[in-house]
């Protein structure tokens, strides 16, 4: 046995290489599970007891003379290749890859869009530019109305029958010309409106329509969709509470307000020192726009709503501006990653 070792300790001594394969063969050769060594640790029950210690020692002390020599030679080839594929230097400090991380809208509008497809809403898109009847008159715009001005509607130039969508309700419009009821359906999209860019206001931003049309749709259906809404998204704890409103599309017309999320309906800054913040606009789809559609408004009802994904971004992640979402700072994105 002392003979192998020393035999073995030489040949371990002189060996070289910068090949990979031939290093895998010295390693198998000597330290795989049949190779020498083990061969010999085998034989290693026949040592009479009193040789066992200076044998053991000689033993282990081969063993780790081929392992480290095999070590060294791994990382001389590694390096080596490495160095000749790409210049690079492995003994550099290793710099953590960046995740990357969904943008905060893209969160929300998701967030929406899961929790109305769990009761069967189904999405649809419309288009980013739009003609007046979709826009407007099928929504039932009077032609003097205020929100068709110029100030705040973009116009294609050539063409004032062209415009870029003021608010996601024209999908509601395209839906029902397309489809027919039983309409369950929720619409996310980018809109536009000529406004002066703040902290407060931009000229692009998103909303989510909602739209459901079938036989006898009361507004107890309206409120308890939009109650299991609001528990879902912004928590079991939240109330809330519809006021009259005015939208030339439904009638009767509501705003959802909750209480606010932030203060939990004590008063603070996002809030105004009210307890509550205003989510969305809601209401019965007004028979005269079933007709402009095609429906038969004696048999079907409707109820419809919209938000805005920025406002809801701007209370749940407190975002004191708004062009935050559209310059693409990475140090604000970053903030949200790992948030799904
Ligand atoms: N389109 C409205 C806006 O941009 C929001 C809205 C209000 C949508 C009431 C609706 C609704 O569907 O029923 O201000």
């Amino acid at each position: 046995m002392q003979e192998l070792i020393s035999q073995y300790l030489a040949e371990i001594g002189q060996f070289s290489t910068q090949n990979a394969e031939e290093l895998e063969q010295f390693r198998i050769k000597f330290l795989s599970k049949k190779g020498l060594i083990p061969d010999l640790f085998e034989d290693f029950k026949n040592v009479p007891p009193e040789q066992r210690r200076e044998v053991g020692q000689a033993l282990n002390d081969l063993k780790n003379k081929a392992q480290d020599k095999v070590n060294l030679l791994k990382e001389q080839i590694e390096a080596g290749a490495t160095e000749v594929k790409s210049g690079i230097d492995l003994s550099l400090p290793v710099d953590f890859m960046q995740l990357g991380s969904r943008h905060p809208l893209s969160i929300i509008r998701n967030e929406i869009v899961q929790i109305f497809s769990r009761i069967g809403f189904v999405v649809a898109e419309g288009l980013d530019i739009e003609d007046d009847w979709h826009n407007f008159t099928a929504l039932n715009f009077q032609q003097d109305h205020p929100a068709r001005d110029m100030q705040d509607t973009f116009f294609i130039e050539r063409d004032p029958e062209i415009v870029l969508r003021t608010h996601t309700s024209p999908v509601q419009i395209r839906a029902m010309e397309l489809r027919k009821p039983p309409l369950r359906e929720i619409y996310p999209g980018r809109v536009y409106r000529n406004e002066a860019i703040s902290a407060r206001a931009h000229c692009i931003f998103h909303q989510v329509e909602g739209l459901y049309v079938d036989l006898d749709v009361s507004f107890a259906d309206l409120k308890q969709t939009l109650y299991y809404f609001a528990h879902e998204m912004f928590g079991e704890g939240t109330r809330v509470r519809f006021r009259p409103s005015y939208f030339p599309f439904t009638e009767p017309s509501a705003e959802m307000d909750i209480t606010c999320f932030v203060c939990g309906g004590k008063g603070c800054p996002i809030c105004k020192y009210s307890g509550w913040v205003e989510i969305l606009g809601c209401g019965m789809v007004d028979p005269s726009v079933l007709e402009n559609c095609g429906i038969d408004s004696e048999e079907y009802t409707g109820f419809a709503f919209g938000m805005g994904i920025e406002r809801i971004a701007i209370l749940k992640y407190r975002i004191q501006d708004i062009r935050l979402f559209f310059e693409n700072d990475v140090r604000f994105l970053r903030q949200f990653t790992g948030v799904v």
